[in-house]
């Protein structure tokens, strides 16, 4: 995974990610539990059998909302604690609900607002409930966990160091002024949320959190009436469309909250809120980066169609670490606070978080689509996209690439997710044509709006769209052992 090189400024992202990241840790590893990195599946268990992580999930549970309640007393403390109530319904009958959990205590948890029994099994990272009667598809019934504690640890090696996944915790030099916010891709989210803590799950949320008094709180969602009770403040958000669990986004932060006028970009041309949160000194220039978002949505939603949810903006954050595609509210470290970082992450509420991965084998459909918006939004600029193009090709000459379906948690975010599923964006565009690509594009984000794809239904789709010519040159990218020949798009 390790490479030296890379020192365009313009593939900052693309090299902090397959370089191997080496930042510092947001919170002191050595005052946590070491815990498996791997959850144990017991053969008995029912999960979701996702090919990557096999012990998440499980099979036939549906859940529909989240509705999250949590404070966080001390800033930049790990603590935090409060409630989440799940919408849930199933397509086989469960004797038993078993979420994906890690880490917090659970003092108390509700089936229909009666209380309920219930397990912690740290070693396998799940909370098991046992409802009164089977939940039949059909049904549905109301799940609350009370919570709080410690957030559990897991880490991600695909960065070369460890990247610590879930809920974040900062303490500034001063050991004073703290931040907290999630960064859980890709199965981060059950260490601070009980969850079904896999993206063929998607759900809404509402999410409501106390922080105490000159602190701002942000969420994934859109942003309802803040109250203040005794030295606190609550904030509540509205995410109305199913997103995955990882991109569920939360802040808390001495922030400035800075709106800039709504877009028209919205499903039916409905218009999106554009709210920046800033943390309190951030200077100037580094907030100028965020000046085009607004162009930026007007050019991504010519070409993929309209924009999913109803926000759109940034939440920047203080430790180095990878940016992340926080549904509505991208997550930005300062080490990426450049206007292709901003442009990669808008691209992914679209590629990830509005069309979301089957398994985390697909996940290249995420960070194919995401990379390739470089070349869409270079050419917005009058720039050589075609050149772009032909510089992640000489990346993987030299680094090498493989078949895009992931076999390995390693290959997750690998340049051949990156580079080459950009590539193969590439390949149909240049098979097909500027038009039929738009078109594609567009009919592409449209039939799986709210859904997930896998990387099967993924080429017969194109092949519906666009023939066995763009699904040729899409599978020879997602298939072959080696490296196909550079595609061409001319004259731009
Ligand atoms: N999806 C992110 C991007 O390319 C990269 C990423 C993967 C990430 N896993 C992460 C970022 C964990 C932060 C934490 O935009
Ligand atoms: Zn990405």
């Amino acid at each position: 995974m390790r490479r030296k090189e890379q020192p365009r400024l313009a593939l900052l992202l693309l090299g902090l990610l397959s370089l191997g990241w080496t930042g510092a840790q947001p919170s002191s590893p050595s005052t946590v539990p070491t815990l498996p990195l791997r959850p144990e599946v017991s053969p008995a268990a029912d999960t979701l059998g996702d090919p990557i992580f096999p012990g998440l999930g499980q099979a036939g549970l549906d859940v529909r909302h989240y509705d999250v309640s949590l404070t966080v007393e001390r800033p930049g403390t790990p603590e935090l604690y409060g409630s989440v109530t799940l919408t849930l319904s199933s397509t086989r009958p469960l004797a038993e609900i078993r979420l994906d959990f890690l880490g917090l205590a659970v003092s108390a948890v509700r089936w229909n607002n009666r209380a309920a029994p219930y397990r912690v099994d740290a070693a396998a990272q799940k909370l098991s409930v046992t409802p009164p009667a089977p939940l039949l598809p059909g049904q549905e019934a109301r799940l609350t966990v009370v919570y709080g504690g410690r957030p559990g640890v897991i880490l991600d090696p695909g960065f070369g160091t460890p990247v610590q996944l879930g809920w974040q915790s900062v303490l500034a030099a001063d050991g004073r002024v703290g931040a907290n916010f999630t960064l859980s891709e890709p199965h981060g989210t059950h260490t601070f949320l009980p969850s079904n803590d896999h993206p063929s799950d998607k759900a809404t949320f509402t999410t409501r959190l106390t922080v105490p008094q000159g602190f701002t709180a942000a969420a994934s969602g859109v942003e309802g009436p803040v109250t203040e009770r005794g030295g606190t403040r609550t904030f509540v958000f509205t995410q109305a469309q199913p997103i995955p669990t990882y991109v569920l986004g939360l802040h808390v932060n001495r922030f400035e909250r800075v709106t800039a006028p709504a877009v028209p970009v919205g499903v039916g041309g409905a218009t999106v809120a554009r709210r920046d949160y800033f943390p309190v000194g951030t200077p100037p220039n580094v907030r100028a980066v965020y000046d085009r978002t607004g162009e930026a949505l007007r050019v991504l939603s010519e070409w993929f169609g309209p924009y999913p949810f109803g926000a759109c903006g940034v939440a920047l954050v203080t430790p180095r670490l990878p940016a992340l595609e926080t549904a509505t509210l991208s997550t930005i470290p300062p080490n990426l606070n450049t206007e292709r970082t901003a442009v990669h992450e808008l691209a992914h509420q679209w590629f990830g978080n509005d069309v979301s991965p089957a398994t985390w084998a697909d996940v290249w459909l995420n960070e194919g689509f995401a990379t390739y918006s470089d070349v869409l939004w270079t050419e917005a600029q009058g720039g050589d996209g075609q050149a772009v193009a032909a510089r992640w090709y000489d990346t993987l000459v030299r680094g090498g690439s493989r078949p895009l379906v992931a076999t390995r948690e390693e290959q997750l975010f690998d340049r051949s997710a990156y580079q080459r599923g950009a590539l193969a964006v590439h390949a149909l565009r240049a098979a097909v044509g500027d038009a039929a690509f738009r078109a594609f594009l567009r009919a592409y984000t449209a039939r799986f709006s709210g859904g997930t794809v896998s990387t099967p239904e993924f080429l017969a789709f194109a092949r519906a769209q666009t023939g066995e010519r763009g699904e040729a040159a899409l599978r020879l990218w997602v298939e072959s052992p080696t490296l196909p020949p550079l595609p061409v798009v001319a004259g731009r």
